[in-house]
């Protein structure tokens, strides 16, 4: 079981969780830039480091940021790994499964995080859960939309959500999870018109700074 932390405020808690992954990037690394609001207390802490870094952002609101920062930040075609990736996440179970794409861009998080040697998961304590629990974010091919959802049963679009950088459809899964998410994330990946999940699994060999 999670123990409990002195209480700090949500916005405390993710910058102090995102200025200690800050201290592990080293001069030269390659650097996997996630997403989100604590992704966004990690990104001035990088910068203020003056490293030498090549950066691959996994969204369009990260690869922003960052510039204007002055991180440099190049396409992910040139790089076929990275020494760290950097992100959120919005579940954390104590098994190590993770969900993420509350932001819509658990598709590219994942492949980043896949690609690198350290996957650094960054924090405050209200993500940590006992149990993995609904919404599960989705991504889908526009193509065929109406049949993929009808073949997952409880998956809606999500209201008002812009369509990934690739084009995908951001939706969540709203059925149950069973104890062995594993069993979701097969199923999920079985179907052909989805692109991408949000549940990560303990063998991305997640770190969690909390
Ligand atoms: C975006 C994500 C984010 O990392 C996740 O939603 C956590 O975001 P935040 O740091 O804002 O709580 O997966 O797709």
């Amino acid at each position: 079981r999670w123990s409990k932390f002195p209480p700090v405020s949500a916005e405390e808690a993710k910058r102090a969780a995102a200025r200690a992954a800050a201290e592990l990037v080293e001069d030269g690394m390659t650097v996997g830039l996630g997403t989100g609001s604590t992704v966004a207390h990690l990104l001035p802490a990088l910068a203020e480091r003056g490293l030498e870094l090549r950066c691959v952002a996994t969204s369009p609101a990260t690869e922003r940021q960052a510039r204007e920062l002055g991180l440099p930040v190049e396409p992910f075609e040139q790089l076929d790994r990275f020494d760290i990736a950097i992100d959120g996440a919005d579940q954390i179970a104590p098994d190590g499964w993770l969900v993420k794409g509350g932001g819509g861009a658990h598709t590219r998080e994942k492949i980043v995080a896949a690609a690198a040697d350290r996957f650094v998961v960054i924090a405050d304590e209200s993500k940590l859960v006992e149990r993995l629990g609904a919404p599960v974010p989705l991504e889908l091919l526009a193509y065929g939309l109406r049949a993929t959802l009808r073949a997952l049963g409880s998956a809606q679009v999500r209201e008002g959500a812009p369509p990934s950088p690739d084009g995908g459809v951001i939706a969540d899964y709203r059925g149950p999870i069973p104890d062995d998410p594993a069993e979701l994330a097969a199923r999920l990946e079985a179907d052909p018109g989805g692109a991408g999940h949000g549940l990560f699994p303990p063998a991305l060999g997640s770190e969690v700074l909390i």
